[in-house]
C-alpha cells in the first residue's frame, strides 16, 4: 500500500483510500452492466425469433390507420379488396350476368356504381342482383367534358369508393360492368406487391391502333385495374381538379392515367388482365396464354363465342368449371412430340388442345394464332404480342378439341376431356386423317399448389401417356412439372 499503485489494478481498498478516483471503478462497472444488456438482448432476439409463440412481444407488428387493428403484413386475400363497378341503370340489367360469374355475395366486397337507380318494374328480379349498388355521388355533373359525360362520372368511381371508408381495404380494382375477374388470380397478381406502397397495376390493349391513339402507360379500364390504398388516398385528393383538366380525354381509364401520372407513379402491367380490344374469334389469344396467370376478360358479347355451339354464358361457365378445380392451372399452355406419328400436341389446360400432323417447335406453338382483327379498324395488327396466321394450307392446321367434362380426382388432381370440334376439315392426307382417328383427350394434372405464381414463372412438361395409344378414338395426357434437366423438343 506504500508504494503508489494509484494507476495498477482496482482493489476494493483503493476505493476508499482515493476516493477522488470514482472514474476508475465506475467505468469498468458501466462495462460489465452493459455487457450483460447486450447478452440478453441479444438472446431475447435470438428468442423471439426462432420461436414464433415466444411469450415476449417484444415488437409490435405495424398497424395501418384502414386496418381497425388487423396486423397488415397478413398475406392478401379476396377480403382485402374493394371492387368498383361502373355500370349504368341502362345497362345494368343486362350486363350484370358479366358479375354474376365471378362475384361471392358472401365473400366479394364492393360495388356497381350506377347513374340513377333503376325504375322498379326494371329492377324485378332485383333478388338476383348480387352486387350491392349504389348511386354515384351527384355532383359529376358539374365537371367539364368533351366527349363522354359518363367517362366523368366512372372516373370519380374510385373517389366513391375510397368515401366508404370500409375496413381492411389494401386495393381498390376498378372494372367495367362487362369484366369478368377471375378472382383467385387476380389475388396471387396482387399479393405479391406491398399494398403500403403507391402501385398501379393492370395492363393495355392488345391492338397497337389503341395504345397510341389512347396511351401505352395506362391500364385499360375493361380489362380492370388495381390501386394500392396509399395511391388511392393520394389520387381522391386531386382527383376533381385533374379531370377538369383532362376534359378533353376520351374515356374514364384515361383520365384516371392522366391524373395517376401527376403523382408520378408509372404503371405496372400484369400480361394476366384482357382488355380484350379485338374483333373476331379470340381463340388465339386464348390458347397462346403467356405464361402468366389469367386475371380478367372482357368485351364478352362482342367477340365470337369462346366454345363453338355454345352461347358465350355456356362457354364461359364452362371455362370457369375447370378454373374452379384449378384456379392457377387455367389456359396455361404446355407442349408434347408424338416423334413416331409427328404429331405436335398443344394443351392450353381448362379450354383447348390443338393437334398439328407435322412437327411445330415450341417456339412456333407458344404463339397466338391469329384468329382475330384490331378493335378499330378490323385490320390484320399489329398487336402488343406476335401471332402466327391461321395455316391457309388446310393439311397444315391443327385438329381442335375443345373442352366437355371437368372431373377432380380426390383433393389434389384433375381430369378434364376435351372432344373433337365438328368442323369441316378440307384436307384428305392420310397425316391428317390419323389425327382425326382421336375423338376425344383425356388430361390429368396435380393442381397447382396455392403459391405457384409467387415463383419464377415456368411453362409446365407434358407428355402423351400408353405410348401413344388411342383407345375407343381416346388419347391419354398428363401434364406435370418439368424434371430438372426436362427441356421440350422432337
Ligand atoms: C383475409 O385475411 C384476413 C386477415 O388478414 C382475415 O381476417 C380474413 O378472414 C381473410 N379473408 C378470407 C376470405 O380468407
Ligand atoms: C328475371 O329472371 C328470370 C329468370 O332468371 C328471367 O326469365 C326474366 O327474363 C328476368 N326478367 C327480367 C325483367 O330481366
Ligand atoms: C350443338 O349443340 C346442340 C345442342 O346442344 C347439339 O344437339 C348439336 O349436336 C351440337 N352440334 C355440334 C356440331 O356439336
Ligand atoms: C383429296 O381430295 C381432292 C379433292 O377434294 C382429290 O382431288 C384428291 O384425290 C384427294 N386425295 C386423296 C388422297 O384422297
Amino acid at each position: 500500500m506504500s508504494h503508489g499503485r494509484s494507476h495498477g489494478p482496482l482493489k476494493s481498498s483503493v476505493f476508499f483510500a482515493y476516493p477522488e478516483k470514482l472514474c476508475d471503478i465506475f467505468v469498468p462497472l458501466a462495462r460489465i452492466v452493459l455487457l450483460v444488456f447486450m447478452v440478453s438482448s441479444i438472446s431475447i432476439v435470438l428468442y423471439t425469433a426462432f420461436i414464433p409463440q415466444s411469450p415476449f412481444i417484444l415488437f409490435k407488428p405495424v398497424l395501418n390507420v384502414n386496418t381497425g387493428g388487423e396486423p397488415d403484413t397478413a398475406p392478401t386475400n379476396i377480403s382485402h379488396i374493394l371492387f368498383g363497378i361502373g355500370g349504368s341503370a341502362a345497362t345494368w340489367e343486362a350486363r350484370r350476368v358479366y358479375s354474376s360469374l365471378w362475384w361471392h355475395p358472401t365473400i366479394t366486397r364492393g360495388f356497381v356504381w350506377l347513374d340513377y337507380i333503376p325504375h322498379k318494374n326494371q329492377d324485378r328480379n332485383r333478388t338476383n342482383i348480387w352486387v350491392p349498388h349504389r348511386l354515384s355521388s351527384p355532383d359529376w355533373t358539374k365537371f367539364k367534358f368533351s366527349s363522354s359525360k359518363s367517362a366523368v362520372r366512372i372516373a370519380r368511381i374510385i373517389r366513391d369508393s375510397f368515401n366508404e371508408k370500409l375496413p381492411n381495404v389494401r386495393w381498390f380494382v376498378m372494372g367495367d360492368d362487362d369484366t369478368v375477374y377471375f378472382t383467385e388470380n387476380l389475388v396471387s397478381v396482387l399479393a405479391k406487391y406491398d399494398h403500403r406502397q403507391m402501385w398501379y397495376i393492370g395492363g393495355n390493349s392488345e391492338s397497337v391502333e389503341q395504345d397510341t391513339m389512347h396511351s401505352y402507360g395506362m391500364a385499360f379500364g375493361g380489362g380492370g385495374f388495381a390501386l394500392s390504398y396509399p395511391l388511392a388516398e393520394k389520387l381522391v385528393r386531386i382527383l376533381d381538379g385533374c379531370i377538369d383538366r383532362y376534359y378533353y380525354f376520351y374515356g374514364s381509364d384515361q383520365r384516371i392515367w392522366a391524373c395517376i401520372s401527376e403523382i408520378g407513379v408509372p404503371l405496372t402491367i400484369h400480361p394476366g388482365f384482357h382488355q380484350f380490344d379485338i374483333r373476331g374469334n379470340p381463340y388465339g389469344i386464348l390458347a397462346g396464354h403467356p405464361v402468366a396467370p389469367l386475371v380478367s376478360l372482357h368485351h364478352l358479347d362482342i367477340v365470337d363465342q369462346i366454345l363453338p355451339n355454345r352461347t358465350q354464358m355456356d362457354a364461359l361457365k364452362t371455362l370457369i368449371e375447370a378454373y374452379r378445380a384449378d384456379p392457377h392451372r387455367i389456359l396455361q399452355q404446355s407442349f408434347a412430340y408424338d416423334i413416331k406419328r409427328k404429331w405436335s400436341v398443344l394443351v392450353a389446360w381448362g379450354y383447348t388442345i390443338q393437334i398439328y400432323p407435322l412437327l411445330l417447335t415450341p417456339f412456333d406453338l407458344q404463339t397466338p394464332l391469329q384468329t382475330f382483327t384490331t378493335w378499330r379498324s378490323w385490320g390484320n395488327g399489329p398487336f402488343t404480342f406476335n401471332t402466327r396466321p391461321w395455316p391457309p394450307d388446310p393439311c397444315k392446321q391443327p385438329v381442335l378439341y375443345f373442352l366437355d367434362r371437368v372431373d377432380e380426382v380426390g383433393m389434389a388432381g384433375t381430369r378434364t376431356s376435351y372432344k373433337m370440334a365438328q368442323t369441316e376439315h378440307k384436307c384428305n392426307s392420310t397425316e391428317h386423317a390419323n389425327v382425326m382417328a382421336v375423338t376425344q383427350i383425356t388430361v390429368s394434372s396435380l393442381k397447382m399448389p396455392p403459391d405457384y405464381w409467387k415463383k419464377a414463372p415456368q411453362r409446365q412438361c407434358c407428355e402423351i401417356l400408353d405410348h401413344g395409344k388411342i383407345k375407343d378414338g381416346s388419347l391419354r395426357i398428363r401434364v406435370r412439372k418439368c424434371r430438372k434437366w426436362e427441356s421440350i423438343s422432337f
